[in-house]
């Protein structure tokens, strides 16, 4: 019997044939296709094709088991706690117009991250490691904010201790530092830092000059572009790990080529792009606009991509990779599980810019663990595979949900479908479905 799982696309004369679950594409004419359908003798190889992706399955309970062992394997991936944020300045020296940092901190104060809860949560992390280490996994602890190196002296404290803490354990096999930053503080004793430790920066850039000043700017208004390319160049030059992250704006949408161009010339290894998200984008685009604009920056990543060799961007090398894998692509964000947060006031949550309260970090004990707690239970309910909003898609091994704070922010609704993410899952898994023809 034929699979319910068994979706096709037709193309010209061709048709591709594939599981929802996990699109491994079998091609056919389209003549082959409509005699299969009509029960009509097809040659042997094509249906031996179709029976070993579990296209034709011998009962019904095959496709539930089918379910069941993808669904598996997506829990598994969110007990596996991947990254500790440490967010160690919820101020910041700039005041990004897409931002929600200034207003973040107007609102709950400018906290810096106390070196005992930098200890605390390194220890609540590998508390998470010591029951789910998986060897295979890249771990990554990110200081983060607001601006991180506002808090210079904790990242300096921290470090120390997270190099004692693996050379005890051993944990975790393969260990990346990074920090994200506007550059602004980069300066000679920041680069020592990075280098004695091998710590990876990201630095966000938006552009050329009057595309990335027209909305980073420092809290008095002014353009901040020449202190960044000041601070790329001079980590670069000193052999440090430099990555961009440039985050789509009106101004750039369709200039994604040339952003790219422009940090590749100052010799960063790799870009990442950040779509905006939440009520921020409303106040930029309009409420009008907000479709306009998800469409566009969806189609202008993969733009660029195609143009860039396809792969180079994070997201989508992220998809590329579980396509060809066979794998369900989990998440877009590991805030399903796979991500501890330490707020600067010493609050856990799953994500940095969501206050999901879950307990301060020197109050909830050994035995807390960030994938088990009710609200991120229930944020995985909007998950592709399991969220009704993605019932009638045939590319949701692909979709990752987007961002569910967003979601939130933007629809009032933690299981609304993020729309961006949505129309850049379908584009890509097209695009890669066809790509084995
Ligand atoms: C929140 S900042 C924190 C680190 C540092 N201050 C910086 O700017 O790199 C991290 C990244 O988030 C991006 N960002 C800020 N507001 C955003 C929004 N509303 N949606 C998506 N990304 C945003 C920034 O451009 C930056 O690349
Ligand atoms: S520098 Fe980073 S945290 Fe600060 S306002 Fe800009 S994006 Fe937000
Ligand atoms: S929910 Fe959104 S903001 Fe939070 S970690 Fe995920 S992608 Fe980032």
């Amino acid at each position: 019997m034929i699979s319910k799982y068994l979706r096709t696309r037709k193309k010209d004369d061709q048709v591709v044939v594939f599981h929802e679950l996990h699109p491994d594409p079998i091609y056919c004419s389209l003549e082959k296709w409509k005699q299969f359908v009509l029960g009509q003798k097809v040659d042997d190889v094509f249906v031996d094709g179709l029976k070993s992706r579990r296209l034709l399955i011998d009962r019904d309970v095959d496709d539930q088991a089918e379910f069941d062992a993808v669904s598996a394997r997506l829990q598994r991936k969110h007990c596996q706690v991947g990254t500790l944020y440490l967010m160690t300045a919820q101020g910041c020296n700039f005041n990004c117009g897409y931002c929600f940092v200034p207003e973040l901190a107007r609102k709950f104060g400018e906290s810096m991250l106390t070196e005992e809860n930098t200890i605390a949560g390194i220890n609540l992390w590998y508390e998470h490691l010591k029951v789910a280490h998986d060897p295979n996994v890249e771990y990554f602890v990110i200081f983060y904010g607001g601006e991180p190196l506002l808090n210079k002296a904790v990242i300096e404290k921290s470090l120390p201790y997270l190099k004692k803490m693996k050379s005890i354990s051993g944990l975790p096999g393969r260990l990346n530092l990074m920090i994200v930053t506007n550059g602004l503080l980069v300066d000679d004793s920041i680069i020592s830092m990075c280098r004695e430790h091998g710590i990876m920066v990201v630095v966000s850039l938006d552009g050329t000059r009057p595309v990335h000043d027209s909305l980073r700017v420092d809290t008095l208004g002014n353009g901040t572009y020449d202190a960044v390319i000041t601070a790329i160049k001079k980590l670069v030059a000193s052999g440090i790990r430099t990555f961009g992250s440039v985050t789509i704006t009106p101004q750039n949408i369709n200039r994604l080529g040339e952003v790219s161009d422009h940090l590749a010339e100052l010799g960063v290894e790799k870009i990442g792009y950040n779509f905006i998200k939440g009520r921020k984008l409303i106040e930029l685009v309009g409420k009008d606009g907000v479709d306009q604009y998800c469409e566009q920056a969806a189609k202008a990543v993969l733009e660029y991509s195609r143009s860039h060799k396809f792969g180079s961007e994070y997201q989508l090398e992220k998809k590329i990779r579980a396509f060809n894998e066979q794998d369900f692509f989990p998440h877009d964000c590991t805030c399903y599980g796979s991500q501890l947060v330490i707020q600067p006031d010493g609050q856990i949550s799953n994500c940095p810019f969501f206050k999901a309260g879950l307990g301060h970090v020197n109050e909830v004990g050994k035995d807390f663990r960030i994938w088990n707690q009710p609200l991120v239970r229930e944020w995985r309910k909007r998950l592709p595979l399991y969220n009704q909003g993605f019932s009638n898609n045939d590319a949701k091994a692909l979709c990752g949900a987007g961002c569910a704070w967003s979601s939130e922010e933007l629809y009032g609704d933690i299981l609304a479908v993020d729309k961006i993410s949505r129309i850049f899952g379908e584009e890509v898994f097209n695009e890669l479905i066809w790509s084995k023809h």
